[in-house]
């Protein structure tokens, strides 16, 4: 049982899923590539708007630092400061001092001041509340010990570096110089810091100052400074995002290392509350840097960098979805159009397959392999139905004569009981019929090989017998030349060469010639035997053919002839008694090779004219050389027959008739028989043109025109 097919499993659909499976796919990987390139693109981008910016805040971060030491050191030289510093040490008002150090906050561009005694305590700070020594801040350290930072490798006279400040109206981290102080006579008085706190106005400062930008157009980046990874200020809006961030990521983690070891990370992705950015983390350089970890994160925004790409994304998912949406469109029709004769030709297959008849196939044949395919199924049918009906009225033609009259010849066929199985001899010479040897008689043993079941029939050459070679044990017909040409050496010379070659042509609508043999002086020929009736039978019983038969029949015997022809054989005896049908419902041609020898045996005899008066070609009558197109002439009298019932010229009188073959115009088929194909009139009126070289030049020509019609008429029309 055939599979219920579902709509997604028709070849319409499966063409058009296959499609928008590789227009999706491409769609896909174009976006994907863009995505990708976008991706590249912005983080290059990214990458060197780091670096530049990197190095541009470290040199901005620098000078800071400068503009607080250059502060310090006017600060410093002014010897009414020092003085006070050293009426402070003295034990005098560190208040005063203090307050001094307050009042030149701006002046000095810092956040806090302070100063401390030659052993490191508190002498005064500008913000209350200050821790009493400061052992742990590297450049306090280095300005009150000159000579040993030296000897560390930090000249001075100023140290920059940073200061945890955790008292005051403003804790946090400073940006911090120092420096020694010195009265005019050269002694120490300890040492003076000045600092800005880091935070976000700073962060925004050095943002302004640092990052104009590696190329106009770029985002600007953000920048956060940090102290043991906590941000102390920023310009970005997700500080505290950040914070997290930096205190969970591990892939941050592990950077925190690299940084402390006073290098800079790769660039890194950051998601900050679902605003992506690339980052990259650098340490902050100072004396005492890395006892509060000091570093800055640059981050720069992917978002409005990828946006002109995004942007080309958009635009091309946009125009891809559309394009999609109408080439799948086309595609479903495309292959809807292009598969629509293969549908209708499956259900016509189908059809066939079930036994039934299919609807005819209106298809016009494309000129693509579909139309092949629709052409060929076509001229299948026809075939089909041709043999079909071919096989319905070979049975009803064995079973007697049809009950329906209608395709019969209109009168009885007077010349089909005399027609041409008879040779034409003088009338004199006619045999009675010879009783048959006791050899040959039902039975009997002939050349002790063959045993005779019965007779097939009586011809002009002699009889033929149904027999059983008992050699081969096969059933074989035998075909026994009468004694008058048995007799003549001539004849059985050339009967033996001619049936050499006609065993040569072995073809399906060619009727086996297996032997030529002697015994006692009886010649024979066996052939294969073949249980089934003549054309001429057939023809006798049921008159004209349906057009589909016709155009069978003809073309099975025209291939017959091209494989003879090939092989150089000439038949020249083609009529419907010498077309034999098998059980399948082929034509196969017989006795090849027989009417040549019988031809030169009586040449030159008084009176006698060998051959099939009604099927002979005017070449043949006038007794010159006969070849392929004497075949093609009695082939085109024989389809005449079949078209119409009736052969195209015919007379009671042999001469009569065979002077209508020399020189009258056959009538035009299609007068006589109005629905026929012009082409098949004009192809017989051509087989009948009485000068072979306007015939139709082979039996190949003959057979692709004869096939021509059939796959044409699609076995719908009927004549
Ligand atoms: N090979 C065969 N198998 C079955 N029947 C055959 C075979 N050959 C001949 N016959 C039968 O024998 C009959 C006589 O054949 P034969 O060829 O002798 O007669 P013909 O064609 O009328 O005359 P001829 O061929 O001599 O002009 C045929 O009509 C056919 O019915
Ligand atoms: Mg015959």
């Amino acid at each position: 049982m055939q599979p219920t097919m579902r709509w997604y499993q028709t070849l319409a659909w499966t063409l058009f899923l296959r499609q928008a499976t590789a227009v999706l796919g491409l769609l896909a990987i174009i976006l994907w590539v863009a995505y990708a390139e976008a991706e590249r693109g912005a983080r290059a981008t990214a990458s060197a708007s780091l670096s530049a910016g990197g190095y541009v805040l470290e040199r901005a971060f620098e000078q800071q630092g400068h503009s607080l030491d250059a502060g310090l050191d006017v600060f410093t030289q002014y010897s009414g400061n020092v003085a006070l510093v050293e009426q402070a040490l003295e034990g005098g008002a560190s208040s005063s001092l203090a307050d001094t150090l307050l009042d030149n906050l701006p002046r000095l561009n810092a956040e806090i001041a302070l100063v401390v005694r030659p052993d490191g305590s508190l002498l005064a700070c500008s913000a209350r509340g200050a821790r009493p020594t400061f052992p742990d801040v590297g450049i306090l350290q280095m300005a009150l010990a000159p000579e040993e930072a030296q000897a560390a490798g930090h000249p001075g006279p100023s140290y920059r570096g940073f200061l945890r400040v955790d008292w005051g109206d403003r804790p946090g981290v400073y940006h911090a110089v120092a420096r020694s102080l010195r009265s005019p006579g050269g002694r120490p008085l300890g040492a003076m810091l000045v600092g800005a706190r880091v935070d976000d106005r700073v962060a925004g400062d050095l943002r302004r100052l640092a990052i104009a930008g590696p190329q106009r157009g770029d985002p600007p980046p953000h920048l956060a400074l940090l102290s043991h990874f906590q941000t102390l200020g920023t310009t970005l809006p997700e500080a505290q995002t950040l914070d997290r961030l930096l205190a969970r990521d591990p892939a941050l983690l592990a950077v925190r290392y690299r940084v402390l070891d006073g290098e800079r990370s790769a660039v890194l992705p950051f998601r900050l509350d679902g605003r992506t950015y690339l980052g990259r983390i650098s340490p902050l350089r100072g004396v005492n840097a890395l006892d509060l970890e000091m570093a800055e994160v640059l981050l720069m925004p992917v978002d409005p960098l990828l946006a002109p790409f995004r942007n080309l994304q958009r635009a091309i998912l946009a125009v891809g979805a559309a394009g999609l949406f109408v080439a799948l469109g086309l595609s479903l029709w495309s292959a809807r159009k292009v598969t629509a004769p293969l549908k209708t030709l499956a259900g016509a297959a189908e059809a066939l397959a079930g036994g039934q008849w299919p609807e005819t196939v209106t298809l016009v044949p494309s000129p693509d392999e579909v139309g092949v395919l629709t052409r060929t199924f076509k001229a299948m049918l026809a075939e089909l139905r041709a043999k079909d009906d071919l096989l319905t009225l070979l049975e009803t033609a064995r079973k007697g004569p049809a009950p329906d009259p209608a395709p019969r010849p209109p009168a009885p066929a007077p010349w089909s009981q005399d027609e041409a199985t008879r040779r034409l001899e003088p009338a004199a010479v006619r045999r009675t019929e010879e009783p048959l040897p006791t050899a040959l008689r039902e039975g009997g043993v002939f050349a002790a090989r063959y045993r005779v079941d019965g007779l097939l029939g009586r011809g002009g050459m002699g009889v033929v017998l149904k027999v059983r070679d008992l050699q081969l044990d096969e059933e074989v017909a035998l075909k026994v030349i009468r004694s008058g040409l048995a007799s003549n050496p001539a004849f059985l010379a050339l009967l033996k060469q001619e049936i050499r070659l006609a065993r040569k042509i072995t073809h399906r609508y060619v009727l086996r010639t297996h032997d030529f043999g002697e015994f006692e002086g009886i010649p024979y020929v066996t052939m294969e035997y073949l249980k089934g009736i003549t054309l001429r039978s057939l023809l006798d019983a049921r008159g004209r053919l349906p057009l589909p038969l016709v155009l069978r029949v003809a073309r099975q015997v025209a291939e017959g002839l091209e494989a003879a022809h090939a092989v150089g054989v000439v038949h020249r005896d083609i009529k419907p008694a010498n077309v034999l049908f098998d059980v399948r419902g082929d034509a196969k041609i017989m006795d090849f090779g027989l009417a040549a020898p019988v031809a030169a045996a009586t040449e030159g005899e008084a009176g006698t004219l060998i051959g099939s008066p009604r099927y002979m070609s005017p070449e043949q009558i006038r007794g010159e050389r006969a070849d392929a197109r004497t075949d093609l002439y009695a082939l085109g009298v024989l389809l005449f027959e079949l078209c119409s019932g009736f052969p195209p010229f015919d007379s009671p009188r042999i001469d009569d008739l065979l002077a209508l073959h020399l020189d009258a115009k056959p009538p035009f088929l299609p007068d006589l028989v109005p629905d026929l194909p012009p082409d098949l009139g004009a192809l017989v009126a051509r087989l009948l043109e009485k000068r072979p070289e306007h015939r139709p030049q082979s039996a190949a020509e003959v057979t692709e025109i004869l096939k021509i019609l059939a796959a044409g008429d699609g076995g719908s029309s009927r004549v």
